[in-house]
């Protein structure tokens, strides 16, 4: 059988890393929203696995949401340009909203991810992201919870992908060289 994790060279984050670092924004999160209309706004694919644990960590009431976005252009000038793949279900008008993420690098789908949303009058819109790669930024984001800050690197697992998959390992990883050739 070919287990995946032999094409990883380097585990960065263990699951139990994760585990932990989970547990603590959703209790963060429980105490910050308690008394508020919470709706968990995951960002297809990537967050899935972020979002099922920290989606059990949250102890007080709070509704769940999925969109799916994707960039336009080419990699090496990033546009901007965002599109829309699926939309909200929820009616987020009055809420509050906590955007849930894998990671972010440029910061630019975020970037247009919130200026889409503020449209929709939330009462509050915040982010959860699993990982950052701040070196890679080029819009100042806010993010209200983030789980581990990384060099760049690509990484893969916990819902990262390479060519759509690697997103079920458990752990964050650094792919092996060999596999991109
Ligand atoms: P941004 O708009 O440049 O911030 O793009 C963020 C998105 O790029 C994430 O939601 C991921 O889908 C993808 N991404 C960024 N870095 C990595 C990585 O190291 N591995 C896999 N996907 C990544
Ligand atoms: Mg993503």
């Amino acid at each position: 059988m070919y287990n995946i994790k032999e094409d990883i060279k380097e585990i960065l984050l263990t699951e139990e890393q994760i585990r932990n670092k989970v547990k603590e924004i959703g209790a963060k999160v429980s105490e910050d929203y308690a008394g508020k209309d919470l709706i968990l706004l995951g960002i297809l694919k990537g967050s899935v696995p972020f979002m099922a644990d920290l989606l059990k960590e949250i102890v007080i009431p709070c509704s769940m949401d999925f969109m799916d976005v994707s960039s336009y252009g080419n990699s090496t000038k990033s546009s901007g340009v965002v599109r829309i793949l699926k939309d909200l279900d929820l009616e987020v008008e009055g809420k509050d909203i906590l955007i849930v993420e894998d990671i972010i690098d440029s910061g630019i789908t975020l970037e247009y991810l919130l200026k889409y949303l503020e449209g929709k009058k939330p009462k509050s819109i915040e982010i959860a992201c699993m990982l950052t790669k701040p070196e890679r930024r080029k819009v100042e984001i806010d993010v209200k919870y983030i789980g581990f800050k990384v060099k760049d690197y690509f990484l893969v697992g916990y819902g990262l992908d390479y060519a759509e998959k690697y997103r079920n390992l458990p752990f964050v990883g650094i792919l092996k060289e060999e596999i991109y050739k």
